[in-house]
């Protein structure tokens, strides 16, 4: 995938939502990828009350791409555990531009002057320097083809990551979910748990990234390769089965008596079929 044109449409602009205290002093200083270094950002205050109407389409976004998987956020949630500590982000349409089998789709409210078409939600952790991805959601899982953004879920995640110079990031996937696919093409991946039954889902990996553009670069343009992950990582000898839960347990297991770290390549997760065994790396 190259850079997509619609990056340099007029009418799709990143978002930013986030309290004044929350945002970085200085956006996107510590990355050399430059695919966002000339867009502008629609910042907003979401403690404004003028900006509830942008909060409600961002939530609509989330029960419309979390519907089928049972995790849609509740309004405090997002407001608890996303608005006060973190950062929202994604890309926005003008609302008068957008097509109108779209604007159905996303119930979209005339009456805003932009509609946000994905989100990313970002919050800090005591550690330092390590942040928490909180949701990431694109209306490309739910419009008809025609309408699609190429690679707006994935951009979506990496302008957050670029604008908040974040260098470490948690998150959490089920082990069968395409999203994977993404996460694990920011940087080297670390899987954290492979077995979470604190989770309402057990099959699902917490995993840790070490954010490299490098990778990014990879997963946007299919022809560069993917000798950044191999110079540095090895195979296990183990693999890891998405839909075998005693497999999960005994990765689990293994990574609890400290025999990891397990790392997942990223070539592999992006090019196999969702749900498919893969290979643990561990490095060098
Ligand atoms: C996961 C999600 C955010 C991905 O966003 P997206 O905008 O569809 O993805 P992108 O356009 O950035 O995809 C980039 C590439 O990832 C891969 N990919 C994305 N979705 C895929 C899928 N469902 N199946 C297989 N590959 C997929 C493809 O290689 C794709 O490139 P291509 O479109 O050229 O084939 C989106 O599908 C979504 O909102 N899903 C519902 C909510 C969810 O599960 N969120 C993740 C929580 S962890």
């Amino acid at each position: 995938m190259k850079r997509p044109e619609w990056l340099d449409n007029k009418n799709i602009r990143p978002y930013v939502f986030a309290r004044k205290a929350n945002r970085p002093a200085q956006p996107g200083i510590a990355y050399p990828f430059d695919w966002f270094h000339d867009l502008d950002p629609l910042v907003m205050e979401p403690l404004a009350m003028k900006e509830v109407d942008f909060s409600n389409q961002i939530m609509i976004l989330d029960q419309i791409a979390f519907d089928a998987n049972g995790l849609l956020t509740p309004r405090w949630v997002f407001y608890d555990c996303a608005v006060m500590p973190g950062f929202i982000t994604g890309f926005a349409a003008r609302t008068s531009s957008l097509d109108v089998e779209v604007k159905k789709r996303l119930k979209v409210n005339e009456n805003l002057e932009w509609t946000p078409l994905s989100l990313f939600i970002v919050i800090p952790t005591p550690e330092t320097g390590r942040w928490m991805a909180h949701n990431l959601g694109s209306m490309n899982a739910f419009v008809d083809k025609k309408h699609k953004l190429s690679g707006l879920g994935f951009l979506s995640k990496a302008f957050a990551l670029w604008y908040g110079n974040i260098r470490e990031l948690y998150g959490v996937a089920q082990w069968n979910s395409p999203a994977l696919k993404l996460h694990a093409n920011y940087g080297p991946l670390e899987i954290v748990t492979a077995y979470t039954p604190i989770h309402d889902y057990a099959n699902s990996i917490t995993y840790r990234v070490w954010i490299d553009t490098l990778y990014w670069e990879h997963f946007l343009d299919e022809a560069k390769d993917n000798s950044q992950f191999l110079n540095k990582f090895q195979e296990s000898g183990l693999i890891v089965e998405p839909n075998n839960n005693q497999n999960l347990i005994d990765i689990q297991t293994r990574i609890e008596a400290e025999e990891g770290p397990y790392y997942i390549n990223p070539e592999e997760i992006l090019k196999n079929p969702v749900g498919s065994a893969l290979k643990l790396y561990i490095k060098k």
